[in-house]
C-alpha cells in the first residue's frame, strides 16, 4: 500500500518526531512524502521514506520533508492537479500534518475521496477540536526561556521589558508564557488593554518592589516598540521591547511533544488497520481519539 505524508504551513516541534515514529512502525508499506505540503502535491514533488531517511530527525524542530503556505491548492485548477497526481502515486492513504489552513484543505481532499488522517501540529494551539496541539508546549518552553534569559539582563540595569510572543490570533502561548514565569502583565485579545490601566499596573508592581517589570503579549496586538517609547515617556524608566520570533517555533521539541507524536503516530497507524479515515486526531483529557474531519 502506498501512504502519502505531507506538512503544511507554519512547521512545528514535533512534525519530526511523527514522521520518524509513523514511518518506523509502517515500513511494510511504500511511505511518499510530498515536499513542501501542499506545493509538492500540486508540484508531484515526492521523495519515498523509510527508516534510513528519518534516523536521527525525532529529536529535531522543523520538517524533515519541509512545508510551505501554497495558495495554488486553493485553487480549483491546483486542487485538481493535487487530486490527480494523488492517482498518478497510487496513494491509499494520506496523512496530513498542519494547522488551521492545513485542516481546510485536508477537508477539501476528504470531500474529494481521499483517505485523510489529520495531525493537529501548530505552535499555536488555535484548533478547537483539540486541547492541545503538536509544538504548542515546545513553542512556550521556548518562549518561557527566552523570556528568563532577557528578564537576567533587563534586571542588571532595572528596566521595563515587554516580550512578544508567536499565535496569530490565539493567545495560549502568552497565557502559559506569562504565567510560566510570573511576568507583571498580559496583554492579549481578551485582556481589554488600554495603556493608562498598563501604566497604573507597572507603577503598583514597582512600588511593591518589582525590579524589572516584565510584560508580556501576544503578537498581531500593537506595534511593541511604539510601546516601549510610550511607557518610558511616561514613567522615565529605561523600557525595551523584543520579539521572541522564530526560536519558539524552530526550537528541539519538547518531552511533551515526543511523546504526544509518539502517540498521535502510534494512533494513525491504528486508524490504517481499522480502515478509519477522515478523521482529525484530537487529544482531549490526556486521551487521544480520532473526530470526524468534517465535523472539526
Ligand atoms: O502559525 C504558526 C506561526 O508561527 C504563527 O505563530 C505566526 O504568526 C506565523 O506562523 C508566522 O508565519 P510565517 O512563518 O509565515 O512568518
Amino acid at each position: 500500500m502506498n501512504i502519502g505524508i505531507l506538512t503544511s504551513g507554519g512547521d512545528a516541534p514535533g512534525m519530526n518526531a511523527f514522521i520518524s515514529k509513523f514511518v518506523c512502525l509502517n515500513n511494510k508499506d511504500k511511505i511518499i512524502a510530498f515536499k513542501f505540503g501542499y506545493q509538492g502535491l500540486v508540484d508531484n514533488n515526492t521523495i519515498k521514506l523509510d527508516k534510513t531517511f528519518v534516523s536521527n530527525s525525532s529529536h529535531l524542530g522543523g520538517s524533515v520533508i519541509k512545508s510551505s503556505r501554497c495558495s495554488e491548492f486553493m485553487t480549483k485548477k491546483g486542487l485538481e492537479k493535487a487530486l490527480n497526481n494523488i492517482k498518478v502515486n497510487k496513494i491509499s492513504i494520506l496523512i496530513i500534518l498542519g494547522g488551521e489552513g492545513t485542516l481546510k484543505g485536508a477537508k477539501e481532499l476528504s470531500k474529494n475521496g481521499v483517505n485523510v488522517i489529520f495531525v493537529p501540529s501548530t505552535i499555536d494551539n488555535d484548533l478547537s477540536c483539540t486541547q492541545r496541539t503538536l509544538g504548542f508546549d515546545s513553542a512556550v518552553n521556548a518562549a518561557v526561556d527566552a523570556v528568563e534569559k532577557i528578564k537576567q539582563t533587563m534586571l542588571s540595569l532595572n528596566r521595563i521589558f515587554i516580550c512578544e510572543v508567536m499565535g496569530r490570533h490565539c493567545s495560549d502561548i502568552a497565557t502559559d508564557t506569562f504565567f510560566a514565569t510570573d511576568s507583571t502583565c498580559l496583554i492579549t485579545e481578551k485582556s481589554n488593554y488600554n495603556f493608562k490601566n498598563l501604566i497604573s499596573n507597572l507603577k503598583e508592581a514597582i512600588e511593591k518592589g518589582e525590579e524589572s517589570p516584565s510584560i508580556i503579549i501576544r503578537e498581531n496586538i500593537l506595534d511593541i516598540f511604539k510601546l516601549a517609547k510610550e511607557i518610558q515617556n511616561e514613567l522615565d524608566i529605561e523600557t525595551r521591547a523584543c520579539r521572541i520570533g522564530y526560536v519558539q517555533r524552530g526550537c528541539q521539541p519538547s518531552v511533551i511533544d515526543r511523546i504526544l507524536a509518539r502517540k498521535f503516530a502510534i494512533f494513525a497507524t491504528d486508524l490504517i488497520v481499522q480502515k478509519q479515515f477522515n478523521k482529525a486526531l484530537c487529544y482531549t483529557n490526556g486521551i487521544v481519539e480520532a473526530k470526524n474531519i468534517l465535523e472539526v
